[in-house]
């Protein structure tokens, strides 16, 4: 299975499964679930996320800095130092050593959060024809960006919840912010929504581009109870994993 163009073929093991989506939509109640069914049943798996991966003081580092930031620029360049650090330092070695490695959000993220925003910022200026060659210069120059910072390292699947009812989201979103220690949460509803559409955008350009060439994307509702929402998904990572894992272990586990 080829997960890096970095990693030697004879390294290539483990599974890379990102967790990506708008904020509020599940993905990371999916992704800790998930993490755990693996964790139970003997599965060397490790969860992680960006920015900011748990336990790691220079990742933590990063995300307080990105905290402390608004602007666009600014926490682009953060979000990258915190990729290519987390890539190299967490995922590849977890990947080398055989691990279901679980991340809630990668470059994704920038690509839908940074590059909607970079290009809105253009928009607003004066000269459209500028903005429109601009725009496209930029969304190129920020997708370089992130492979470099990624180690051109693609994921075997992408799990993206999605949520039409903006009402659902609201309330998620509203009781989140008492409980989490969140980022600065987007709550702007009508931004939210066009990320969402951009996140059904992305595999098709990402494909194109050839940065992905053996990533599957399954896109879910968002709004299914947890536990529905979950057995979808285990129905795809149990059917991408389970070769590997009953290869590994000798005998059918799951
Ligand atoms: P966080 O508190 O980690 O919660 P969640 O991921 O569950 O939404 O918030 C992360 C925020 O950072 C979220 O609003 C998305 C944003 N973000 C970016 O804008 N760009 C990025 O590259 C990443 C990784 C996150």
């Amino acid at each position: 299975m080829a997960i890096t163009n970095q990693i030697p073929p004879q390294e290539r093991k483990g599974f890379f499964i990102v967790f990506e989506g708008i904020d509020g939509c599940g993905k990371s109640t999916q992704a800790t679930k998930l993490f755990q069914f693996l964790e139970d049943r003997g599965i060397k798996a490790a969860l992680t996320r960006e920015p900011g991966s748990y336990g790691d003081e220079f990742c933590s580092a990063i995300r307080s800095l990105i905290k402390h930031f608004q602007d666009d620029i600014n926490t682009l360049f953060l979000f990258l130092a915190d990729r290519d650090y987390h890539t190299k330092n967490i995922i590849l070695p977890l990947l080398v050593d055989n691990n279901i490695v679980l991340s809630d959000r990668y470059y994704h993220s920038t690509l839908i959060y940074q590059l909607d925003n970079l290009i809105e910022l253009i928009q607003s200026s004066n000269c459209s024809s500028k903005a429109v060659l601009e725009q496209h210069g930029i969304y190129n120059m920020v997708t370089q960006l992130n492979m470099v910072a990624s180690h051109w390292l693609y994921p075997d699947l992408v799990i993206i919840p999605t949520i039409s009812n903006m009402d659902v989201l609201k309330q998620r979103i509203t009781k989140q912010q008492s409980e989490k220690d969140e980022l600065s949460i987007q709550k702007n509803y009508a931004l939210l929504d066009l990320y969402q559409t951009s996140y059904h955008n992305l595999p098709k350009y990402l494909k194109e581009k050839g940065y992905e060439p053996n990533t599957e994307y399954l896109f879910v509702d968002g709004e299914l109870h947890e536990d529905e929402l979950f057995q979808k998904i285990w129905a795809t990572v149990r059917n991408m994993i389970s070769k590997t894992v009953d290869e590994q272990v000798g005998r059918p586990t799951l």
